[in-house]
């Protein structure tokens, strides 16, 4: 009503100031991908807020769910936080404000969502967790959480070293990768590791430190460890880019990766795949990153006021040398 009776001109001025808002907010939360917005037909409006572009992995994702938008008719925005949790809160606030029908994210750290998670509670928009979960206590602040079970993965990695020291004779030494300070998944993978080869004594983590998932952050690390301690025999890193990184110093420094130093990583994308086919790694234990799909179903299902399982978990296998041999002509990414 209050519109009707404005005249015409202040009714512009106030549209043109609207739109330099929303373009000023839009551009504060790093690389987004908007398209038209919400509500002007009627297909499902998903805003989706990832982590970054830090890995293999992510990219991989990325596209999943991009290709999966297109296929299922769903309208995705999309915004690439550059691994900041503030930039995703801007971006989740901008969904808001926008009112898109459903929020997808994945939570670049696990601690500190409350409040927002809050603020679309109450403005009636379900969220969806995919890839990373979140430690908020209030479960009615999403509607369900897609993704890996990281711990199994750390677990299942601890384990095939276990099997695979059995004959080492004196302390076996290991150093490890971890992910993004704070995330899931580094916390996850740590945790799933250390409980695995607690069942053997002379397995022991002799340095840990974070690569935060990338290449170069990966490969940095690996130079101070190399450095810091003459006998490595062992590296668990928490993804394939970090171990990818870490190659390139454990050459430099003269040794060969696969033999002189035993290398475990998670993720299996193709470099990582190629890598352990061609003897440089000894063990990937698999993270699906194709959740694309199944997150399509879901948007779908709580905008309809569909009841979903609070968890879904993504299935996974793990892979040696002969296996990845067999796998990478198929692999598809
Ligand atoms: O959250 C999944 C992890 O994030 C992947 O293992 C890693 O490669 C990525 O950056």
């Amino acid at each position: 009503m209050r519109n009707m009776r404005m005249s015409l001109a202040p009714r512009r001025a106030v549209a043109a100031l609207a739109a330099v808002l929303l373009a000023g907010s839009v551009a504060a939360c790093g690389n987004s991908d908007t398209g038209a917005s919400g509500g002007g037909d009627d297909k499902i409006v998903l805003g989706f807020s990832q982590v970054g572009a830090e890995s293999g992995w992510r990219t991989a994702n990325t596209n999943s769910i991009k290709e999966a938008a297109a296929e299922a008719g769903i309208e995705l925005k999309f915004d690439d936080a550059q691994q900041k949790q503030e930039n995703q809160i801007k971006a989740i606030r901008n969904y808001i404000q926008q009112k898109v029908d459903v929020i997808g994210f994945s939570p670049v750290v696990e601690s500190g969502w409350d409040t927002v998670l809050k603020e679309a509670k109450d403005a009636g928009i379900p969220v969806i967790l995919t890839d990373r979960a979140v430690d908020s206590a209030d479960k009615s602040l999403y509607k369900t959480f897609l993704g890996s079970d990281f711990v199994k993965e750390g677990r299942l990695s601890g384990e095939w070293l276990v099997e695979n020291s059995k004959d080492a004779t004196g302390d076996v030494n290991i150093v490890e990768l971890q992910g993004t300070t704070g995330s899931a998944p580094a916390n996850d993978r740590k945790k799933g590791f250390a409980e695995a080869i607690a069942a053997d004594p002379k397995l022991k983590v002799i340095a840990s430190q974070s690569g935060d998932f990338t290449r170069a952050g990966g490969k940095q690390v690996m130079e101070q460890f190399l450095k810091a301690h003459p006998k490595i025999d062992v590296l668990f890193a928490h993804n394939d880019d970090m171990g990818l990184g870490a190659l390139e110093a454990i050459t430099a420094a003269g040794k060969e990766p696969g033999k002189d130093i035993t290398i475990i990583t998670i993720d299996a994308v193709k470099d990582g795949m190629q890598a352990l086919a061609d003897g440089k790694f000894n063990f990937i234990a698999e993270c699906s990153p194709l959740l694309g799909p199944q997150l399509m179903e879901l948007a779908k299902k709580v905008h309809a006021g569909e009841e979903v399982p609070p968890r879904i978990e993504t299935e996974e296998t793990t892979f040696t040398q002969e296996q990845a041999k067999a796998a990478l002509p198929d692999r598809k990414y």
